[in-house]
């Protein structure tokens, strides 16, 4: 068995740690109390390929394979997770899932762009009514010959104001029941197509999250995705690598935490001596250190079983379920390591404690994971 890295997955990873330290970190703070994300970043991060990193270069993607995406998703995680939301959605979600069951036509039309990131994408499945019971949809979509009705709402949708694209799940036939789903490409500006005002959130603050609202949206035949009656497990098999990127995610805002943590301790005095020397911090270390590792460890592993082509709905479920838990936990620690500092925001490990929580609720909750994983273990 081989752990190491190859030296293609160091630079990418080096270069994701470097963007970070240089692009992301300055008004990380600010962005947070502020709410937003500036245009310009996201032209950097797509400048850079971060928006389309395991698309096929020949749609305008950077061609990486998935131990690569989990890398530079730590990375920029560590530092700005409203930045790394943003490429897990527009890469797990919107590029994968257009470029593996999209049409020809589809891909040219919007995949390019998206994988370059001069558009942003969002991908809306969940409803008022409809989040973790995602075959659910009180959204419609009447067949009404050469063109789909669209009427209905989705909550909580990561880049909803900012997006070009829009993936919509909606039910075309309410008596097949999962069969009866479709997914739509939108695009902003459709007539009928209405953006919310933005959610004013716990975490990942920077991102723009919105509740969104169709009356009467007439979609194009050819924007549906696959045929009829896909839309539930084009949902599903999205959500997969999308849970791929979300315990990258998870990971990384739990060694940003660490990392903070750890160098706090060495600095911090206390009692005549750096704090690491009293055991009540150096075994919080010990722990964090454990964990990471073993959170790291199933990250690694589902994006190798999608690199090998294997199967990856029960290990991306089982790297989300781990990694966000040791995300929230060990923020909580780093906080208390930091003591009175660690509630200031400056210090950076509050915030990273409330990007947190977020990670055990989107893509599915922890206890979705434990479904998917519990089916499987239980099927055999
Ligand atoms: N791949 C392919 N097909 C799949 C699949 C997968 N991973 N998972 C299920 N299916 C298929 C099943 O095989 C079944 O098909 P057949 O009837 O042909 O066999 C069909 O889909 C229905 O499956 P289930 O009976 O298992 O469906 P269920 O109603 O019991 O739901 C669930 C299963 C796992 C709970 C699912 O509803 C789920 O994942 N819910 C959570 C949804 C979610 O993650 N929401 C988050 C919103 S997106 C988001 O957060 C994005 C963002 O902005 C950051």
């Amino acid at each position: 068995m081989d752990f190491s890295l190859t030296e293609e997955h160091i630079m990418i990873r080096d270069a994701a740690r470097d963007f970070a330290q240089a692009e992301l970190l300055p008004g990380v703070i600010e962005r947070d109390n502020k709410q937003e994300f500036p245009d310009e970043l996201v032209r950097k991060m797509g400048e850079v390929g971060f928006l389309g990193l395991m698309v096929d270069p020949k749609y305008g993607g950077s061609g990486m394979d998935a131990i690569s995406y989990v890398l530079v998703m730590e990375e920029l995680s560590k530092i700005d997770a409203s930045a790394s939301v943003m490429v897990s959605v527009n890469n797990s979600l919107i590029c994968y899932g257009l470029e593996n069951y999209g049409s020809e036509e589809q891909k040219q039309k919007y995949l390019t762009k998206l994988a370059t990131g001069e558009q942003i994408g969002a991908f809306c499945l969940s409803e008022p009514e409809a989040g973790s019971d995602a075959t659910s949809q009180a959204t419609t979509a009447e067949d009404k010959g050469d063109y789909y009705l669209l009427n209905g709402t989705k909550n909580w949708i990561t880049n909803g104001g900012r997006a070009g694209v829009y993936l919509v799940i909606a039910q075309t036939d309410r008596n097949k029941g999962h069969k009866g789903i479709n997914a739509f490409i939108l695009e902003k500006g459709m007539e009928g197509f209405h953006i919310g005002p933005k959610e004013d959130k716990l975490g990942i603050r920077g991102s723009d999250t919105h509740t969104l609202q169709f009356n009467d949206v007439k979609v194009p035949k050819e924007n549906r995705i696959g045929e009829d009656g896909f839309g539930f497990k084009f949902a599903m098999k999205t959500l997969s690598g999308g849970r791929i990127g979300i315990a990258a995610q998870a990971l990384g805002i739990a060694a940003g935490a660490y990392e903070l943590a750890l160098k706090y301790s060495k600095e911090r005095k206390a009692f005549g001596t750096e704090i690491c020397n009293h055991q009540a911090i150096a075994f919080k270390l010990a722990d964090m250190a454990t964990e990471i590792t073993a959170a790291r460890h199933l990250v690694m592993k589902c994006a190798w079983d999608k690199d090998q082509g294997n199967n990856y709905d029960v290990s991306s479920a089982m790297a989300k379920l781990y990694a966000s838990k040791v995300a929230m936990e060990q923020t909580v620690e780093a906080v208390q390591i930091h003591g009175g500092n660690g509630f200031v925001k400056e210090y950076h490990v509050e915030r990273l404690m409330r990007d947190a929580k977020i990670t055990q609720i989107y893509e599915g909750t922890s206890e979705i994971q434990k479904i998917v994983i519990s089916r499987s273990v239980i099927k055999g």
